[in-house]
């Protein structure tokens, strides 16, 4: 079995944006059918290239813009790229925005098996994981509430506690943890940690570079959609650091 769990191959990825001010649906279509809207393409990430070995905790850092959402939604199958290849080779748990794969309606005991379906886990298999999730997303008093009654750090809470309960093969983390409070956050990074000691590869965003530094050991800088510089993450983030402060 090979060791590359995440190999992405030259993926370049194009939005097509509207160029000009349209006022409302019936002015677009009017000026669709009389070919009167120009877009122009924007190149959010740019033949992108990099791999993540089994057991390995890779960083993304970048600037607001510079392509790290999307890109983690492009490993994630979430977004197609326009050009290029991912290969992934296991299950895979993505955290990349707050609440998705939820039903706001619905509570936190239900969508805890909602999700679980999403993720690919039948009732049963939920079931056994169930009070490990609750336990560990301390949100025991309110397992019966609908979650658009939440807050965002709860909402991080149930998402990550249901993400690597699973126990995936990927984590993908883009953020999340930020809305966490103090105690949480370290909480989550114990938890990283110890799954990748287990074999779990992690692909995480973070604004906070000693996060970055203390959690990774490789990683990529991203700017404006292009992979500027990639490898060990302490040279990696003094780069960073040096570059953008
Ligand atoms: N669906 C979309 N349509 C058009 N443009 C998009 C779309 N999604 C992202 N973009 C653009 O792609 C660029 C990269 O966005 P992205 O969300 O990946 O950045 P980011 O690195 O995650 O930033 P942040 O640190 O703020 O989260 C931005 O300029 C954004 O406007
Ligand atoms: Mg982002």
């Amino acid at each position: 079995m090979s060791n590359i769990i995440i190999d992405v191959q030259d993926v370049s990825m194009c939005f097509n944006m509207t160029t000009e001010k349209i006022n409302g649906l019936k002015e677009f279509l009017i000026k669709r059918i009389k070919n009167q809207i120009s877009y122009t393409e924007f190149w959010a990430l740019k033949d992108i290239s990099f791999q993540v070995k089994r057991g390995e905790l890779f960083g993304v850092l970048g600037l607001n813009g510079a392509g790290k959402s999307t890109l983690l939604k492009t490993v994630a199958g979430v977004l197609k790229p326009t050009s290029g290849k991912i290969d992934i080779a296991g299950r895979m748990a993505p955290l990349i925005e707050l609440g998705a794969g939820f039903d706001a309606e619905l509570t936190a005991r239900e969508n805890i098996y909602l999700n679980g379906a999403i993720l690919g886990y039948s009732k049963k298999e939920m079931n056994l994981i169930f009070q490990e999730i609750v336990d560990f997303s301390e949100l025991v008093e309110f397992i019966d509430v609908p979650i658009k009654n939440y807050s965002s750090g709860m909402y991080a809470r149930l998402g990550f506690a249901i993400a690597t309960a699973t126990r995936p093969d990927i984590l993908i983390v883009d953020e999340i943890l930020s809305v966490g409070d103090f105690k949480f956050q370290q909480k989550c990074e114990l938890k990283i940690s110890d799954m990748v000691r287990q074999g779990t590869s992690v692909l995480l965003v973070s604004h906070s570079i000693d996060q970055i530094r203390n959690l990774c050991s490789k990683g990529i800088i991203l700017e404006k959609g292009s992979l500027i510089k990639q490898g060990n993450i302490e040279e990696l983030c003094d780069y960073y650091y040096s570059k953008y402060t």
